[in-house]
């Protein structure tokens, strides 16, 4: 394991990510963790991150110098190269000259560990204040830029790497190549970390922790439960089953795609529960969205216990065995909720309001390690099709909140004939994978005039809400080709009765959420 030593900037994530790009497996750790307990996870290499402070302001995290007399090879990246020169007894001034953004690099001496094979001059990716003005002893200065001498260096024999830039933002066009040069080359690291072994890995981990007994998985039409439920069930075959709650919020075709595809593609025991009545009864009259996320959350809760209840006594004497719970909890989860080992520190996470608190299930987390696209290639592994492992993120409360006003079945399936016509325009443009998603928001309590054929019409507008977006914590809205909205546009007024008017949200995250409740 590569771990990498967070210091609190945005960039350990996309660190660890890049690392597991290269085929290491890597991990995060925050900077307070004492360096006898990141020693004593016997780590193949430790990165330093960048990280917000200088290293002179007084609250600046610091790093037990021990780290780097371990014998264990390390890379300082930015804040982290700077700790790293001024705990070896180099120089780091605080000069005020800063480097921001895309900057020219030049390589200063031939052979070095990091930039073989590289350009001279590569552009490189910077964000400092303080800049180092003279390597550590022993020491070899490896490139400098046109404002800091000492822009990278190393020390082949204790396998000690510095450079200042980040090599793992994408506008370092050689980025990765240092990452890997210093996994391989100078920590000696084969790359061993590939989706089969991660498969395997965790099948043998599920089969040790469930043993003969059983485990229920909730499928919510998502990457991750799939994903999940797949790895599982390649793990324990029938002892895994999988409970779908449909709440007819759902587009169209997708509990079909769950039911058919999903179970096509892994043999899975499924179990499909019908509740679009109850749910649309627990909804009528609510037009509040917060309202509406609750009652759907706290009806889904019921719904799966109770489903849940049923298999435990289909099972007879056999029911107390059912005592795991599978999640689609992703690396990501765990680290904002704090890291930590062991489950029970870690929110459970679900896309569908949320499970019960008090429920006496022992977790299966089997994506708990990994990243989305990583979710997405051991998806693909296990033989699940494009549209499960390629789907773009929906929210657990469905449609429910894409309707602003009353959820009734007759608007739900306006919602749904219009939201299909979108979705197949966007596939056939080619456009799924630029554009993050596109709710398509029915105004049920707004009415709009129109003139259809000779007469007047008061129909409903509905709203495109296409968005690009990295992580959907802020997005753009994405700049359709006018002649595809056109399509649209004609073919939702032409065959989406009710509906005569199509509208384009062109607001950016913040302000707009990209939901519209
Ligand atoms: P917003 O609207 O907050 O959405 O910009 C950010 C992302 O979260 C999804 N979303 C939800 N997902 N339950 C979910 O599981 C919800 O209640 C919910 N609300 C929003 C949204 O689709 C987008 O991807």
């Amino acid at each position: 394991t590569v771990l990498v030593v967070d210091f609190g900037a945005q960039y350990a994530q996309l660190i660890a990510r890049r690392v597991r790009e290269a085929r290491v497996y890597s991990e995060i750790v925050p900077s307070t963790t004492p360096v006898d307990e990141i020693l004593a996870r016997r780590p193949s290499a430790i990165i330093l991150s960048g990280g917000p402070a200088s290293v002179y302001a007084e609250d600046a995290p610091g790093m037990d110098p021990a780290i780097f007399e371990a014998g264990v090879p390390v890379l300082g990246l930015c804040y982290g190269f700077q700790l790293m020169a001024q705990a070896l007894g180099g120089t780091v001034d605080n000069t005020g000259a800063r480097e921001y953004g895309r900057t020219s690099l030049s390589v200063t001496r031939s052979g070095s560990t990091l930039f073989e094979g590289t350009p001279d001059r590569q552009q490189v990716w910077m964000s400092h204040g303080d800049a180092c003005s003279a390597a550590p002893e022993g020491f070899a200065v490896t490139a400098a830029t046109d404002t800091v001498p000492v822009a990278a260096f190393e020390n082949d024999e204790r396998r000690l790497y510095g450079v200042q830039h980040h090599p793992e933002v994408l506008h370092s066009t050689h980025g990765q190549q240092v990452l890997e040069h210093f996994l391989y080359r100078g920590a000696g690291i084969s790359p061993t970390w590939t989706t089969g072994s991660i498969v395997e890995e965790q099948v043998a981990a599920i089969r040790a922790q469930v043993g003969s007994r059983r485990a229920i998985c909730a499928l919510s039409g998502g990457v991750d439960s799939a994903v999940a439920a797949a790895l599982v069930n390649r793990a324990i075959g029938d002892q895994l089953t999988c409970v779908y709650v449909d709440h007819g919020l759902m587009r169209k075709g997708e509990t079909e795609q769950v039911e058919k595809d999903f179970v096509a593609a892994t043999g899975a025991r499924l179990r499909l529960v019908d509740a679009s009545e109850r749910f649309l009864t627990a909804l009528k009259g609510v037009s509040d969205p917060e309202q509406k996320r609750k009652i759907i959350g706290r009806e889904f809760i019921r719904v799966f216990e109770q489903a849940q209840a049923e298999l435990i006594a289909e099972a007879g004497a056999a029911g107390e065995d059912v005592a795991f719970l599978v999640q689609g909890t992703l690396y990501p989860d765990v680290v904002e909720s704090g890291g930590g080992t062991g489950t029970a520190n870690i929110k459970s996470h679900h896309n569908v309001g949320g499970l019960p608190e008090d429920i006496e299930f022992e977790l299966v987390e089997p994506l708990r390690q990994l990243f989305k696209d990583e979710v997405r290639m051991v998806g693909q592994e296990l033989g699940l099709p494009d549209e499960i492992v390629q789907r773009q993120p929906f929210p657990g409360p469905g449609l429910g909140i894409r309707i602003v006003g009353e959820v009734t079945r007759e608007r739900l399936d306006l919602l749904r004939e219009a939201d299909a016509i979108v979705r197949e325009e966007l596939t056939a443009a080619g456009l799924d994978r630029e554009i993050w998603q596109c709710p398509v928001v029915l105004l049920a309590d707004v009415r709009s005039v129109g003139v259809q054929g000779d007469g007047r019409t008061y129909g409903h507008p509905v709203v495109l809400r296409p968005v690009t977006s990295e992580d959907a914590m802020t997005a753009d809205w994405s700049r359709l080709p006018y002649d595809l909205l056109a399509r649209i546009s004609t073919r939702i007024t032409n065959e989406v009765p009710d509906v005569n008017r199509v509208i384009l949200d062109v607001t950016s995250k913040p302000p707009g959420t990209i939901e519209w409740e």
